[in-house]
């Protein structure tokens, strides 16, 4: 482990300066990239693009003005392609994105989440314990909570996922606490984000995903540039004020701050740790198409339909945690992740198609 300089210059001694990232390609995890670029990290990056393209890092080094380091084309489940790579690099840290994330598709393919995301976690566990890598901020989600009513939720609300997404998430927390209790150097800090949106301000880096969008963001902006007719609004029957449901948008930037800030707080010790990431407040689906609709001049063509399954009607963060311990608050609001996200949008209808590629690492 070496000495590091942060951002303000001042030397941050015993941090992790070399950090693996999986899944740095998706969505997150490309904007991770340049936030820890932007503070000095080197960086180690595997992607196996099923729901990303590699055309990212090009834009990823544009923004940061440096190389984003080896990128790998593997499936973290191959341990051998991923063991290759800790025997080629020193890792000092792991973020750990990688991992199907549509809620809808979790319902059908249950086996496929369970394999990726489970399987996936214990495969990267075993490599790291193998090279003898113990710190790891791992990406969950507020989903674990599942339908557990109405105010802010803290860490300490009981885990009820719904779907097998939201079961993997909750899985993969099971296996890492074990992790920590049977390894004592281990470092996990668990992040529950609640709902990323937004772009980076450039308008070069934002959401991508292959085919049609789960999420509603990214859905409303394809709307909003003409690729798709109409947002379909899931239910406006809840129990909500306009009757649409109610999440909890954190600005993309925000949540890779957090992970940022994460990398700082190895140095508090071993074991588990486990923090929401959100803003603490609630908007509905029409509040998105309110701030869309303000952020790109133009209205946003919606009919409602029946609700999805497996949605709840509320989910919000109290967030009050992750401030008390790292001093991490959000700083951008909705209107800032709408603005965001439209302006990617507007550069790149086609999100990263045609775009330049960057070369890849040779194995
Ligand atoms: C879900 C997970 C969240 C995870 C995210 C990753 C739950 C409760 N939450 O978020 O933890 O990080 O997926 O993908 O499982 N909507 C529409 N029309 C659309 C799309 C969405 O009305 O075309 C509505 C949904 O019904 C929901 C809201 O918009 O009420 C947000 O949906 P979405 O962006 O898909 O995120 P979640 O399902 O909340």
């Amino acid at each position: 482990m070496r000495t590091r300089p942060n951002h303000t210059g001042i030397p941050a001694a015993g941090t992790p300066s070399t950090v693996l990232v999986t899944g740095g390609a998706g969505f997150i995890g490309s904007h991770a990239c340049v936030e820890l670029l932007d503070h000095g990290y080197e960086l180690i990056v595997v992607d196996d693009y099923s729901n990303s393209t590699p055309q990212v890092f090009a834009r990823v080094e544009r923004i940061a003005g440096r190389f984003v380091g080896a990128v790998y084309e593997l499936d973290i489940r191959d341990r051998r392609a991923l063991s290759a790579v800790f025997d080629r690099h020193s890792v000092d840290a792991v973020v750990h994105f990688a991992a199907h994330k549509a809620v809808g598709e979790s319902t059908r393919m249950p086996i496929q989440y369970y394999d990726t995301n489970v399987g996936g976690t214990t495969a990267l566990l075993s490599v790291m314990r193998e090279h003898g890598v113990h710190q790891l901020v791992f990406s969950s989600s507020c989903s674990v909570y599942g339908d557990a009513g109405r105010g802010p939720l803290d860490e300490t609300t009981p885990a009820r996922p719904t779907n097998p997404y939201a079961t993997s998430k909750w899985l993969c927390e099971q296996i890492l606490a074990d992790v920590c209790r049977r390894t004592p150097e281990f470092a996990v800090l668990c992040l529950r984000y609640f709902n990323p949106a937004g772009a980076h301000a450039s308008g070069l880096l934002g959401e991508d995903p292959h085919g049609t969008p789960d999420n509603l963001m990214p859905y409303v902006a394809q709307v909003a540039v003409g690729r798709r007719d109409r947002l379909r609004v899931f239910g406006d029957d809840y129990a909500t004020t306009d009757g649409t449901a109610i999440r909890d948008y954190l600005h993309v930037m925000d949540t890779v701050e957090a992970h940022r800030v994460a990398l700082d707080h190895f140095i508090d010790g071993p074991g588990m740790r486990v923090f929401n990431l959100g803003v603490g407040r609630g908007s509905s689906v029409m509040d998105v198409v309110n701030a869309f609709s303000a952020a790109c001049g133009r209205p946003i063509p919606y009919e409602v339909v029946g609700r999805r399954p497996g949605d709840v009607p509320e989910l919000v963060a109290d967030a009050s945690a992750v401030a008390r311990a790292w001093g991490w608050r959000p700083t951008r609001d909705l209107a800032a992740m709408c603005r965001d996200s439209w302006h990617f949008q507007q550069l790149n209808p086609h999100g990263y198609a045609g775009s330049a590629r960057r070369p890849a690492t040779k194995e």
